[in-house]
C-alpha cells in the first residue's frame, strides 16, 4: 500500500471497490479478486480493497465495530493500542483535567482517537507518511477530524509548550524487519527523548513494553501494568502530575465492562510458608507490578517459594487477580511417580501450568502417556527451591 493507493481508496470507486471486497472476502482470495475484476475494478484496487478488509477483520478483535471504517497497515495494527485500553488511558486524562494533548508517534491513531472520543484535543505526529495519511482518515471516518489532526514529521521537534499533556508509544519494532525490539535504547522515538518528556512537560503518559525493567521507570512516575482477561498487553508510566501511585495492576474484561485494580508501593515481599489447600496463580498484570504481595495480604495467602507467584491459602477467598485451584496432591517431581499417581486416578486431560521450572509442558504430556476419563490441572514449580509437581482440581 502507499499513498496513491490509499488516496484511491478514498474515492468514490475506491468505497465501492472496498463495499464488494467486504462482500467477497469470506471465501478463497483469488477466486475475491477475480470477482472484483469481473466487477469493473481496476486489479491494483482490487488488491488494495481487499488488503484493506483483511485488516480490517483482523482489527475487529483490537477495535470493535470502529475497525469497519478503518485504514490499515499490517506493522501498524500489530503495534496499535487495543480499544478498551486506549479508552480507559483516555478517560483518566480527561479525569485528570487534560484538554489538549500531542500523541508523538500516534501510529494509526488508536490512542488518539479514543483521546479524540473523551472530548480532547489531540496533536498528533507521525514520521511514516503513509501511516500519518491513515492515520487522518481514521479521525475522518469517526467524525473526529476538528479533535484529532496529525502533521507528518519528526515528534522530537513538536512544541511541547502548545499543549496540556503529552503521550508517546515509542515504535518498538524495528523498520524493514518488523522485528521486536527489547532494547529501550532502540526505541523510535528514542528512550532518552521520551525519558526527557517527563522531566519537561508535567504530564506526560507514555506506554511500553510490559517487560520493562522496572529500573527504567522514571523517578516518581505511576508504572502501570494492564491485562485484557488475563493477557498481559502493556505498560503505562504515568508521569509529573499524573502519577497517582507507585504501582498499579488493572485486569480488564476485552469488553472493559468489568475491571479491577490492585495498587501499592511495590517493594514488599510475601510471606513464605507451606503449601497449602488453595493454589492461587495471579494476574500477570500484579506479578509484573511487583504487587503479589498486596495480593497476598487481600487472600489471606503466603508463597511456598520466595522467588515464585504462586500464592497458597487455607480457605478459598473470590479475587478477580488470580485464579484460584485446589490442590489434591504434592509431589517431589518425578516422572514415574507422576504418571503412577495419574494413572491410579484415571487421569486423561491435563492442563499444565508452570512457574519456576525448565520443563516443557508438551513434553511432558506426551512422556505421561496419559489413559482416562478424568481432568486436572498439574502446577510444575519449585517449593522452598525442590522441583515440586501439585496435582490440582477447579478450586
Ligand atoms: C507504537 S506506534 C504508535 C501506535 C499508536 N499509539 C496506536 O495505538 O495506534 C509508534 C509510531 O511512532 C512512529 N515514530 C517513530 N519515531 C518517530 C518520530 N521520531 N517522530 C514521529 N513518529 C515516530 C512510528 O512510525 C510508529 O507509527
Amino acid at each position: 500500500m502507499d499513498l496513491d493507493q490509499l488516496a484511491a481508496l478514498r474515492t468514490p470507486e475506491g468505497v465501492n471497490a472496498l463495499d464488494a471486497a467486504a462482500r467477497v472476502a469470506d471465501g478463497d482470495p483469488l477466486a475475491a479478486a477475480s470477482a472484483l475484476r469481473a466487477a469493473g475494478v481496476p486489479a491494483a484496487l482490487a488488491a488494495a480493497a481487499l488488503t484493506q478488509v483483511e485488516l480490517r477483520r483482523r482489527a475487529a478483535a483490537k477495535f470493535g465495530p470502529a475497525a469497519a471504517g478503518m485504514f490499515l497497515t499490517r506493522a501498524g495494527l500489530e503495534q496499535a493500542t487495543r480499544g478498551v485500553v486506549a479508552a480507559r488511558r483516555a478517560e483518566r486524562l480527561r479525569a485528570a483535567g487534560v484538554r489538549t494533548l500531542a500523541d508523538l508517534g500516534c501510529g494509526l491513531g488508536a490512542d488518539a482517537l479514543a483521546a479524540a472520543r473523551a472530548g480532547i484535543r489531540v496533536y498528533g505526529v507521525e514520521a511514516d507518511p503513509l501511516t500519518a495519511a491513515m492515520a487522518a482518515a481514521n479521525a475522518e471516518a469517526a467524525g473526529l477530524a476538528d479533535l484529532f489532526t496529525v502533521e507528518c514529521g519528526d515528534a522530537t521537534a513538536f512544541d511541547v509548550d502548545r499543549v496540556d499533556a503529552v503521550f508517546c508509544d515509542p515504535a518498538r519494532r524495528a523498520t524493514g524487519t518488523g522485528r521486536r525490539i527489547f532494547d529501550p535504547s532502540a526505541y523510535s522515538p528514542p528512550w532518552d527523548f521520551v525519558t526527557g518528556l517527563a522531566e519537561r512537560v508535567p504530564r506526560t503518559v507514555v506506554k511500553v513494553a510490559p517487560g520493562i525493567d522496572h529500573g527504567l521507570i522514571p523517578a516518581g512516575a505511576e508504572a502501570e501494568w494492564v491485562s485484557v482477561d488475563g493477557d498481559l498487553v502493556e505498560a503505562t508510566l504515568w508521569c509529573g502530575r499524573l502519577a497517582e501511585v507507585p504501582r498499579r495492576a488493572t485486569r480488564t474484561s476485552a469488553d472493559g465492562e468489568r475491571r479491577h485494580q490492585l495498587t501499592g508501593a511495590g517493594d514488599r515481599e510475601a510471606a513464605v510458608g507451606p503449601v497449602r489447600r488453595y493454589l492461587y496463580d495471579p494476574d500477570p498484570a500484579v506479578v509484573r507490578a511487583h504487587l503479589v504481595a498486596e495480593l497476598a495480604d487481600d487472600l489471606g495467602a503466603t508463597l511456598a517459594d520466595p522467588d515464585i507467584a504462586y500464592l497458597y491459602a487455607d480457605t478459598p477467598v473470590e479475587s478477580p487477580y488470580a485464579r484460584r485451584l485446589e490442590v489434591t496432591d504434592v509431589l517431589p517431581f518425578s516422572l514415574k511417580r507422576l504418571r503412577a499417581l495419574l494413572r491410579e486416578r484415571g487421569v486423561g486431560r491435563v492442563e499444565i501450568l508452570k512457574r519456576g521450572s525448565a520443563l516443557t509442558p508438551e513434553q511432558l504430556r506426551r512422556d505421561l502417556r496419559l489413559a482416562g476419563d478424568t481432568a486436572a490441572s498439574l502446577v510444575l514449580t519449585r517449593v522452598a527451591g525442590a522441583p515440586t509437581v501439585l496435582v490440582c482440581r477447579a478450586g
